[in-house]
């Protein structure tokens, strides 16, 4: 979604920075860009393109950058209005003298649009970011700081800005109220941006904003206040973790290089955390001593896509495994339905981004209610880590791909120590802890395993590659699964898929099936299979051709397809890992044989921070 990039130090820095910044930001998803610059001068200079950070920089080989300290630039995701030159970002007020770059959006912006065209504001874009550097200008008196304040107080709904001023050219403005903004410092040079992954290649101490703060930046000098004018002091961050786009290396996109980075990202997730003579995980952000974790008495996963349904084979897991009530919702959903939150409520927000607004908000509610909110994050310090105040962290290292893989495996691994931790807690022993243990720590070599069936999945794959209709389906853990692996294929081939419990087959979507809806059948050697093969011939007798995941040399679908993707044996909990990992190969494949642009979809954004 929208990214933000702004600079103020040396001179002919500000351009080449904002610009590798927006491209470092690219992977969000974006439609236009746009950058601002000012020089000394009192002269702000603004370049807009559509389409890619490339055709901005061509633009921008033509202006003359040597007087430049400062400027914001901004990649934008459409909301209000269709993607063109005058709807990117920056956008300017009536006299340009105020640049603005906004993440977010203004709910009040056509009530705010009304009254300052009645004071004689021109607009000449169909955004809602337009009408702040109007309002700003609305409120300059000579005091940039105060126009700002003036402005922000104003505005309902969600913002994260950059903004210029002309007449302050050594000085550039940034302020939040629920879309991320980290200030990075660089000695003789600070930086905003609304991902960190813009300035860790430049520098590695960061200040975070919270909401309803701003800062006043100079080449030398941050200073942090509330948008009501109090002094705010903020630690510095140091970023410790690898958040650079390594590069695609020797694979063809960043999808296929995260999907075969699983067995070392799932490593990372559950090093250190299982305890193989205790038969227990440690997870020590959880930050919760036994006593309080034998109280909990029902746990809530919010989450969003593919966290979703993590969180989905989470509550699985809490319940087989630690015994514990558990429910997973939509973020949203769960936001705005008013749930009912006990103290002893866990609530596990899941975000691979850790800003998703629908979750952000989430958080919010369960924090308010009073439950024990942990987060279950892979992007260290993002919003809603910070904002849950505990949590377990992912390790999965970047992920610059749109659609989610090693998060999703990273997720599912986290989750499947967090109730191990709790069931050892309550009532599972010692002997049936160290075999979860040991099924643990055979995750990476078991992703390995089915990696090696790549050609395999990739030949079956441009089989079925002129499908436009398929259906996926799958029993216990294996359900949270079938959906994945439909998402999985939607998001990046932009053919209709779905995810199934099969056995809800027969109660409706049955009536789609025939020769020309192919049904990826999820049936693994696990509880269940039985009455999934029952399932399979439900489809065969419809001509729905059928692709089969089964356990190792498993005949039992022979009879059916020759279509076989086979993951190895493991417990019913691991398999909807290695199944994953067979059913993303296969999105891969077939969305690659249809000519696809497989790293940024259509229309899909990395971090969804509108609601
Ligand atoms: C799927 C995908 C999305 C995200 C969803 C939540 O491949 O990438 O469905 O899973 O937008 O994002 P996070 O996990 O960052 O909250």
């Amino acid at each position: 979604m929208c990214g933000i990039v702004g600079y103020i130090g040396s001179e002919k820095a500000a351009a080449p920075f904002l610009l590798d910044g927006l491209k470092r930001l690219e992977y969000r998803g974006y439609d236009s860009a746009g950058i601002s610059l000012v020089n000394s001068s009192g002269h702000i200079l603004t370049v807009k393109s559509i389409g890619k950070v490339v055709h901005l920089e061509q633009k921008c080989q033509s202006i003359q950058c040597s007087d430049m300290y400062a400027g914001i630039a901004h990649t934008r995701w459409a909301t209000h209005g269709a993607p063109s030159e005058n709807n990117a970002h920056p956008h300017l007020s009536g006299s340009g003298k105020f640049a603005v770059v906004h993440n977010g959006i203004i709910e009040n912006y056509s009530e705010l649009r009304k009254r300052l065209s009645m004071a004689g504001h021109k607009f000449v874009s169909d955004t809602d970011t337009e009408v702040i550097p109007h309002l700003i200008e609305e409120f300059y008196n000579g005091d940039f700081a105060a126009a700002v304040t003036g402005a922000v107080q104003q505005l309902s709904g969600t913002y994260g800005i950059a903004v210029l001023c002309a007449d302050y050219p050594d000085m550039m403005i940034t302020a939040r109220h629920g879309s991320p903004i980290v200030i990075g410092l660089a000695g003789n040079a600070n930086m905003v941006a609304s991902d960190v992954t813009a300035l860790v290649s430049y520098t590695r101490d960061v200040l975070y904003l919270n909401d309803d703060e701003m800062a006043i930046i100079t080449p030398s000098h941050v200073e942090v206040r509330t948008i009501n004018n109090v002094p705010v002091t903020r630690e510095v961050s140091r970023i410790s973790w690898d958040v650079s786009a390594d590069g695609k290396g020797t694979f063809e996109h960043f999808m296929l290089k995260e999907i075969y980075e699983q067995p070392e990202s799932v490593g990372n997730a559950i090093r250190g955390r299982i305890d193989l003579k205790a038969g227990n995980a440690k997870l020590s952000g959880l930050d919760l001593t036994p006593r309080e974790m034998a109280l909990i008495n029902r746990i809530v996963v919010a989450a969003c896509g593919s966290s979703f349904h993590a969180g989905l084979l989470g509550t699985y897991y809490f319940e087989d495994i630690s015994g514990i009530p558990a429910s997973v919702e939509q973020a949203a959903e769960f936001r705005y339905r008013n749930p009912i939150i006990e103290p002893n409520t866990l609530v596990l927000p899941i975000s691979q981004s850790g800003e998703t607004a629908d979750t952000l908000a989430a958080v919010r509610e369960a924090v308010n209610k009073g439950a024990i909110v942990a987060a279950i994050c892979n992007v260290v310090g993002s919003t809603i880590a910070r904002e849950s105040g505990r949590g377990i962290y992912l390790h999965a290292g970047s992920e610059i791909s749109v659609a989610s893989t090693k998060a999703f495996t990273c997720q599912v691994a986290v989750l499947l120590m967090l109730a191990l931790l709790l069931g050892r807690n309550r009532r599972m022993n010692h002997e049936t802890g160290t075999e979860l243990s040991q099924e643990i720590m055979r995750i990476p070599s078991l992703i390995q395993e089915v990696l090696k069936q790549a050609p395999t999945i990739e030949a079956i794959a441009k089989k079925h590659a002129n499908a436009h209709d398929l259906f996926y389906i799958g029993r216990g853990c294996l359900y949270p699964a079938a959906l994945e692996g439909a998402l999985k294929l939607k998001e990046i081939s932009y053919v209709h898929a779905e995810g199934y419990q099969a056995a809800e087959l027969k109660h409706g979507p049955i009536a789609l099936l025939d020769e020309h809806v192919p049904v990826v059948a999820l049936c693994n050697d696990i509880p269940g299979k039985d009455k999934m093969l029952g399932n399979i011939q439900e489809c065969r007798a419809r001509q729905s051709p059928v692709i089969a995941v089964v356990t190792g040399d498993d005949d039992c679908c022979a009879p059916f397809t020759e279509d076989i993707i086979r993951v190895p044996a493991s417990s019913r909990f691991v398999a909807p890992i290695t199944t994953v990992v067979a059913l993303q190969l296969f999105a891969y494949y077939f969305a690659k044989e249809r000519g696809c642009e497989i790293d940024q979809p259509r229309n899909l954004a990395k971090s969804v921070t509108v609601e």
